[in-house]
């Protein structure tokens, strides 16, 4: 196989030590003659880097070299792939975008209900200008972007860049859905072949089948109703929030039975209880700050100190494992069945077109294939019509600049619904982006 230049955008995040382990655990997959990093904070980014270099060295003396820099022109210089994963206004902002909602009752969620709009309206002109400098460097790199709020960085996107056919947008929860089904079932995650329709943040599983044809449905459903729902990844799994949120699976499973949901759903269907259980002051942010990116930070610091990795627990996870494989399907054409997003285009049959959909789809050399998906029944198409109406009103909210496009995707947003707190958290939310967000007209 070919050895490939990997840069990935967001070099300081969390997920990246996750990503350099998952590269070294699927090196045969995907090998890597070179791989850069690349943030716009120098600081942030050398921590992580520089606790790389060493893992790099130890685990991965294949690699010709590894960089990182703040060096667009060095960094997308000569690449075939990039995995984009940044946060623009940080963990700060996302404070920001849970706690405003929370003080009207709403939801306060990084990708759901205002929250999202909020981070999504500051994602976009970012995603756009980072989409231009790879392509000016690198025209035909893949591009795999996992930045959220993914359904709104994806649908927009979709209008900035219409015949960029190497722009992929790409999430892990189903397939960290599916490792638990997995785990539950003994079984080898990539032997589970998926049915699921939705958008993203925003789906059902309709089947789960391995590979020869077994199919493990009503198993997986049975054994979640009896003997509940956990997160097994290692990401996850100690995580007190994400059992919480998978726990709360199950009860939607037993309220509406047709089909596996996405976990993301909880706070659609029940807005207001998950509104209740929040603290303002110790919301997801908080305890991304306190928890994932401490444990971040300290293996960092220990690898550094050591020069070694020996002694430290840090493992390939489920995230950064997906987001390889499903790179070097593309690359070298593996056609194996990964779930991303696309443009409908008829595949979920009663829905329009433009919707930016999340299937099953074969991911080739031309990019992905998705596999019909045919109607579905009124409750869901309901609900996805009713959600990309706000996904598409946030995205025209941004491009013509409209307070009332976004006052009319918030109304719409099951999150929401009432117009008074639309507005009234709408504008708290403008007071708080300022420098972020393109300036509302009204
Ligand atoms: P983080 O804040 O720890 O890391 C993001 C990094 O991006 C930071 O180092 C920051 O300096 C950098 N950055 C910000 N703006 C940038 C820009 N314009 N250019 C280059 N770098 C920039 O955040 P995190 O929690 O590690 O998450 C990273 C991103 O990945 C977020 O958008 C998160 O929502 C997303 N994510 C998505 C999925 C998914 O399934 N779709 C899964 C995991 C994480
Ligand atoms: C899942 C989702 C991502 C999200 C991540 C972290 O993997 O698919 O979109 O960014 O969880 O969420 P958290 O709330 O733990 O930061
Ligand atoms: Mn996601």
């Amino acid at each position: 196989m070919e050895r490939k230049n990997l840069v990935i955008v967001g070099g300081g995040s969390t997920y990246t030590l996750g990503i350099i382990m998952s590269l070294i655990a699927e090196k045969e997959t995907l090998p890597l003659r070179k791989l850069t990093f690349y943030d716009t904070d120098r600081e942030r980014q050398e921590k992580i880097a520089k606790a790389s270099e060493v893992i790099l060295k130890e685990k991965y003396p294949e690699l010709d070299a590894f960089e990182y820099t703040t060096d667009k022109e060095k960094a997308f210089k000569d690449i075939d792939v990039a995995f984009l994963q940044i946060r623009t206004g940080g963990l700060a902002m996302r404070e920001k975008d849970e706690q405003i909602p929370l003080k009207y009752g709403v939801v306060g969620q990084e990708t759901c209900g205002p929250g999202g709009m909020a981070y999504g309206m500051r994602s976009i002109t970012d995603m756009f200008e980072l989409v231009n400098d790879i392509r000016k460097y690198s025209k035909d790199a893949w591009i795999m972007n996992y930045t959220n709020p993914a359904a709104i960085v994806a649908e927009a996107l979709k209008r900035e860049f219409p015949d960029d056919n190497r722009l992929l947008n790409i999430c892990d929860m189903p397939i960290a859905i599916m490792k638990s089904y997995a785990d539950m079932l003994g079984k080898d995650v990539w032997d589970l072949v998926p049915g699921y329709f939705g958008l993203n943040h925003f789906g059902w599983f309709t089947k789960i089948e391995d590979k020869a044809g077994h199919d493990y449905t009503q198993t997986i459903k049975d054994k979640i109703v009896n003997e509940g729902f956990i997160p097994t990844d290692s990401e996850i799994a100690n995580d007190q929030s994400w059992k919480q949120t998978f726990a709360t699976a199950r009860k939607m499973l037993m309220d509406f039975p047709d089909y596996l949901p996405n976990t993301y759903l909880q706070y659609y269907l029940y807005p207001e209880d998950l509104a209740a259980k929040e603290a303002p002051d110790n919301t997801r942010a908080r305890q991304v700050i306190n928890g994932r990116q401490k444990r971040v930070h300290e293996t960092c610091d220990r690898i550094i100190e050591n020069q070694s990795l020996e002694g430290v627990e840090l493992t390939d996870d489920i995230h950064g494992v997906y987001m390889v494989k499903a790179a070097a399907s593309l690359i070298y054409h593996l056609n194996h069945i990964y779930i991303v997003m696309v443009k409908n285009e008829g595949v979920i049959s009663n829905i329009p077109s433009d919707v930016m959909v999340e299937v099953p789809t074969m991911l080739t050399a031309d990019g992905p294939k998705a596999f019909a998906v045919g109607e579905i029944p009124t409750f869901y198409k309901g609900l996805i019509e009713n959600q990309y109406a706000y996904e598409k009103l946030v995205v025209d909210g941004y491009f013509e600049q409209s307070y009332g496009k976004i006052l009319q995707a918030l109304t719409l947003n099951r999150t929401v619904t009432d117009v008074n707190k639309a507005k009234a958290i709408l504008d708290e939310l403008i007071e708080a982006n300022k420098g972020y967000w393109p300036e509302l007209k009204r």
